[in-house]
């Protein structure tokens, strides 16, 4: 096995309730890498196409994941790596962009090294990424790219990662509004107190959505779509985020929130045919703005990262 290539998928982290903890994976809107061995020795990224991002690999989550994953590689390595990137999700979008490069080049080299590594130690080099992209290790991207399907993340130190089953028929319609909310920054705006009240309820809905989907309850998986805390906060950042949400819920939708930190906007339906109608709602409050936006539909992904190809 000298080459290796991969879909890296976007993810939604946070799922409205679940703050840094709640994620899933999504099955059409990714990045796509290659990874080779080469003769000379350590790591170098070759090629990055479709963004302006740093080559340095200690300036590029995916060169500073693959950095963490190589330290605890026990055995001598006689050759090194070539990385090259082509990047579909936009940074800054919420969606996952530096989470689909850290969890895909650690994901990739641990197949050229014929799976030395766990999940869990994936992500846990994966956040090293995040930690550059946004200062803190978050792993509520990394761990569905990598899990696939919706995960929670228990602890953060040490890190624990429970996998949560699916919904069959889960569709996620997504609106990235064209404008950049640096994770950092939406960090910034949170208050560092928050009322016993809401914290109640939003513990309360974490719970229930995590036995909505072990039910497969999907009535109780859209009630309990509610965040008591950050939305609250960060939606002002984003325009006509409250008409999206009611119109979207009107069209069928289930429910929806912040992708991340922002400014997608997503909502999940039970079905493509719904997850469409919802994509055209959300388009014509978008096209009465002067907001460039992408409309994003997809079935939630099982999987996470995919090999295309491998020799
Ligand atoms: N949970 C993180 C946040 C995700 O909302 O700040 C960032 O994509």
């Amino acid at each position: 096995m000298n080459e290796i290539k991969i879909f890296a998928p976007a993810t939604i982290a946070n799922i409205s309730c679940g703050f840094d903890v709640l994620g899933c994976c999504l099955e059409s809107v990714g990045d796509e890498m290659i990874v080779r061995k080469t003769q000379d020795k350590g790591i170098k990224i070759t090629k990055i196409i479709g963004e302006e991002l740093p080559m340095d690999i200690h300036k590029n989550v995916a060169g500073v994941a693959a950095l963490a994953l190589l330290r605890k590689y026990s055995k001598n390595l006689d050759f090194g790596f070539e990385i090259e990137i082509y990047k579909n999700i936009k940074p800054g979008s919420g969606i996952g962009s530096s989470a689909a490069s850290a969890a895909g080049v650690v994901f990739a080299l641990n197949e050229l090294l014929n799976k030395p590594f766990s999940k869990l130690e994936l992500v846990e080099f994966a956040r090293k990424g995040e930690e550059l992209a946004c200062g803190y290790p978050i792993a509520d991207n990394v761990a569905p790219a990598i899990y696939g399907g919706f995960t929670l993340v228990k602890n953060t130190d040490p890190l624990r990662i429970v996998e949560l089953p699916l919904l069959d028929n889960l569709y996620t319609t997504i609106i990235h509004p064209q404008i950049e909310i640096k994770t950092a920054d939406a960090r910034a705006i949170l208050p560092n107190k928050i009322k016993l009240g809401d914290a109640v309820k939003q513990w309360a809905n974490v719970g229930s959505l995590v036995h909505a989907l072990h039910t497969k309850d999907y009535n109780l998986f859209a009630d309990s779509l509610t965040d008591h805390i950050v939305e609250p906060y960060r939606s002002k950042l984003i325009p006509k985020f409250e008409k999206v949400k009611k119109s979207a819920l009107k069209a069928g939708a289930l429910g929806g929130g912040i992708s991340g930190s922002g400014p997608s906007i997503f909502t999940f339906s039970k079905g493509n045919q719904i997850a469409e109608y919802v994509a055209d709602t959300i388009k014509s409050i978008y096209q009465k703005t002067n907001f460039d936006f992408n409309i994003y539909i997809s079935k939630i992904n099982p999987e996470g990262i995919k090999i295309i190809s491998i020799h």
